[in-house]
C-alpha cells in the first residue's frame, strides 16, 4: 500500500484530503495540520519554508512517504521549489488557486480571486496570472482580492467572524471588478470550507472553483495507479502541531470521519 503525506497549515488542506480519499481509497494518508504556526498567509518565505521543510522531514523520516502533496497554496507559492530542491527524488504535488480552470469557464472574462496574502504577492503567482492576462487569444481579467483573517476564522470555526469578512471582501470584490463577474477561485485550501457563506453573498450567477479534484488527479498521475474500486477505504491518520481535538472536530464536521487526530511535535 501507497503512503502519500498531506500538509497545510491547519484544517484547510482537510478540502484536499476530501477529495484524495475519494480518488484514491485504497492509499494510507497522513495528513498534518501545523495548527501551532496558523495561518501561514500573513507569515515570512523562510518561517514558512522552515515549517514546510520539517514537516516534510518529519514525514519521511516517521512514514517513509511515497509522495507528498502540500494542500495549503500559500506554501505552494513559497516553499514548494525549496522542497523540491531538498528531496529530488520525492514526487511533490502542490496546490495552486485554479486560475486555468476559471479562465477556460468564464464567459464575462472578470474572474475574482480570493487568497491569501502570501499566494497574492508571490512571483509563481504572478507568472501565473500574467501568462492568462496576456493571452492572445480571449484574454481574461483577473481581481485579487487578500483575504487577511479569513483561514483564521475557519481555523477558530468562528463563523460569525467567516460572514463579515466574506461580506467584505466580497463588496471588495465587486468593487473592483471592471465589468460583470462570473466566477470566483477559492486560492486558499481553508475556503471551500466558506464556500456557502460566500455562494450566498455572490448570488447564483457566479461559479465558485477550488483545486481539490485536480490535485487528487495530479497525486494518483505521479504515483503511477489506476482508478481504483476498494471495498473499504483506509482511515487517514491525522496529526495536529495545534490541538488534536480541533483537527477531529473538523475532519468530522467536514469529511464525516470518526479518526481521532494526535498531536505533533515538529
Ligand atoms: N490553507 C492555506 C492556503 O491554501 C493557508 C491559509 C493560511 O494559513 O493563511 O493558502
Amino acid at each position: 500500500m501507497k503512503t502519500v503525506g498531506v500538509f497545510d497549515s491547519g484544517v484547510g488542506g482537510l478540502s484536499v484530503l476530501r477529495a484524495l480519499l475519494t480518488e484514491l481509497p485504497g492509499v494510507r494518508f497522513v495528513y498534518v495540520a501545523d495548527s501551532a504556526y496558523a495561518p501561514y498567509g500573513e507569515r515570512t518565505v523562510s518561517e514558512i519554508t522552515d515549517r514546510s521543510e520539517r514537516i516534510t522531514a518529519w514525514l519521511r523520516h516517521t512514514h517513509h512517504i511515497d509522495a507528498l502533496v502540500v494542500a495549503c497554496n500559500t506554501a505552494t507559492a513559497l516553499a514548494i521549489d525549496s522542497l523540491r530542491a531538498t528531496h529530488p527524488e520525492l514526487p511533490i504535488v502542490g496546490v495552486e488557486p485554479a486560475l486555468k480552470p476559471a479562465a477556460a469557464m468564464s464567459h464575462t472574462r472578470h474572474i475574482g480571486v480570493l487568497a491569501t496574502r502570501g499566494t497574492l504577492n508571490s512571483e509563481r503567482f504572478a507568472r501565473l496570472r500574467s501568462q492568462l492576462e496576456s493571452a492572445a487569444s480571449s484574454p481574461v481579467h483577473f481581481i485579487c482580492q487578500p483575504c487577511d483573517g479569513l483561514a483564521d476564522a475557519i481555523e477558530r470555526d468562528d463563523l460569525q467572524t467567516q460572514q463579515t469578512l466574506c461580506a467584505r471582501y466580497v463588496v471588495a470584490l465587486r468593487e473592483h471588478a471592471p465589468g460583470d463577474m462570473d466566477t470566483v477561485v477559492l486560492g486558499c485550501t481553508h475556503y471551500p470550507f466558506a464556500a456557502d457563506v460566500l455562494a450566498q453573498l455572490l448570488g447564483p450567477n457566479v461559479t465558485l472553483v477550488d483545486t481539490g479534484i485536480a490535485v487528487a488527479r495530479r497525486t494518483r498521475d505521479v504515483l503511477g495507479m489506476s482508478i481504483e474500486t476498494v471495498t473499504h477505504a483506509t482511515p487517514p491518520l491525522l496529526l495536529s502541531t495545534g490541538d488534536p481535538e480541533k483537527l477531529s472536530q473538523a475532519a468530522s464536521r467536514w469529511l464525516g470521519l470518526r479518526t481521532r487526530a494526535d498531536q505533533l511535535v515538529a
